[in-house]
């Protein structure tokens, strides 16, 4: 467990300690001048945040992050989930730093590659090979490309509860944000609902022999209802389809194999990304030879070009993720995560009763994965009760646009945390009691699917 423990001693839970943004408050006009929307992922901007609030992070440790001001913070979700074990871990970084310093990429192949594509093969059940990328997006738009190869098919069946899988047009054409996207693209994906196995197989009745693949996470918030799982793989294979799991979250943090390992069925193409690097830029899509082998030339059937990228083998972020994996199975970080998470939760929960916020704010999901829901006085989903929920943590020390820990969230930070939690909570109350602009300081933050301003 890294030691962290001593680092939150300069947080300040006292709301009267008003923290300064000056220097991000100063640089954000010219991050949006010269980047369209301000940052290279949606889900990091301004408008996902409260006004009162650190706009730049300057450097990291453990699960604690400072600001441009020199504010100090605890982080949730650290990297939208990929830094798992901790922000500037000193083994990953000193296994990335030693592969640097032999070269970072090459004209022929790395021996390193095959090192970690073992090494993942050996431990995800379904991976009889790997293609790596550097990112999720590329891997699961790999993965429906081979799948329609493999199949012979063009359409495709996407777990509509399910929120991203991809910045590609098969994916970001079937949301509100689908400019630029032609509609002969999105045609081709259809939408099931997560444990309705009927609205799947109905999809397959209304486009007999013409879909490929279905793609989906195991679980989200959701879980899957017993044999639900297991119900989806047999429909796929009764009617010829490829099911692929995406398991860019759930991958190496709802179990060391994967969600897959913990629900017992194993799809025949998975995608994995954010934990296996801690934060470098690493993905792979793995799965069956059968399948996969298409990517090379050992068969009679036409190849596919599939995942051949640049950067897609960059030496460092393999001895990131080699170093990472073995952080994973020799320290039972998993367990960790889920252990934390709990102890993170029974605090939250406890808050919540206190203030009587039953039904007006709630914690969801795996403790590995927690996150918040927050509702208004008609128990309505509240942009601007969240707001103002993160808004008294970011006051009190925490970064929280979830509860998603990771390994070095110390037992002294989780219980700062529930600390800054129940006084952001009481402050909750108060605003369901008395309308929460009294309390809300700017704008509330607005859903990143969204067209216009
Ligand atoms: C489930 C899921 N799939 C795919 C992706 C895309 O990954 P990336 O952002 O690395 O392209 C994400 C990213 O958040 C994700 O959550």
């Amino acid at each position: 467990m890294a030691k962290v423990d001593n680092l939150h001693k300069g947080l300040d839970l006292a709301v009267s300690r008003r923290k300064s943004f000056a220097q991000s408050r100063a640089l954000q006009p010219k991050a949006h001048q010269l980047i369209p929307g301000g940052a290279h992922t949606y889900a990091k901007g301004d408008d996902q945040y409260p006004e009162d609030a650190p706009a730049f992070i300057a450097r990291g440790k453990g699960c604690h992050v400072w600001d441009l001001d020199g504010n100090e913070f605890i982080e949730y979700g650290m990297g939208l989930r990929a830094v798992t074990l901790g922000h500037a871990y000193e083994p990953v970084v000193e296994a990335a730093y030693r592969q640097m310093q032999l070269g970072a990429n090459f004209t022929r192949p790395a021996k390193i590659e095959v090192d970690l594509a073992e090494a993942l093969i050996d431990i995800l059940d379904g991976a009889d090979m790997v293609k790596f990328a550097k990112n999720g997006s590329d891997v699961t738009t790999a993965a429906v490309k081979l799948a329609r190869a493999y199949t012979g098919r063009t359409l495709i069946a996407i777990c509509g509860d399910h929120s991203f899988f991809s910045i590609d047009d098969w994916f970001i054409g079937t949301t509100e944000v689908n400019a630029g996207i032609p509609a002969a693209i999105t045609n081709m994906t259809l939408k099931f609902r997560y444990n309705q196995p009927e609205s799947l197989e109905a999809l397959f009745d209304q486009h007999p022999g013409e879909i490929a693949c279905v793609i989906m996470e195991v679980e989200a918030v959701t879980p899957p209802a017993p044999g639900y799982l297991k119900r989806v793989k047999e429909i796929c294979e009764e009617r010829g389809a490829l099911l692929i799991f995406d398991e860019m979250i759930t991958g190496f943090r709802w179990h060391l194999q994967g969600a897959q390992k913990l629900y017992g069925v194993v799809p025949h193409l998975s995608t994995f990304g954010k934990a296996m690097g801690n934060g470098f830029a690493i993905s792979a899509l793995v799965g069956k030879r059968e399948i996969m082998r298409l990517g090379g030339l050992e068969h009679d059937q036409p190849r596919v070009f599939l995942l051949s990228t640049t950067h897609g083998a960059e030496t460092h972020a393999l001895a990131a993720s080699l170093e990472t994996l073995k952080i994973f199975r020799e320290q039972h970080v998993v367990e960790f995560l889920w252990k934390q998470g709990e102890r993170l939760r029974a605090h939250v929960n406890r808050s919540i009763s206190e203030n009587r916020l039953q039904g007006f704010f709630d914690v969801i999901g795996q403790p590995c994965n927690l996150v918040f829901v927050t509702c208004d006085q008609e128990r309505n989903r509240s942009q601007a009760f969240r707001t103002l929920f993160m808004q008294e943590l970011i006051r009190r020390g925490v970064i929280a646009p979830s509860f998603v820990v990771s390994y070095s969230h110390s037992d002294a930070d989780i219980d700062h945390t529930a600390e800054a939690v129940h006084e952001a909570l009481g402050i909750y109350r108060k605003a369901l009691d008395a309308g929460v602009e009294k309390y809300l300081e700017g704008r509330p933050v607005k859903p990143v699917y969204r067209v216009y301003n």
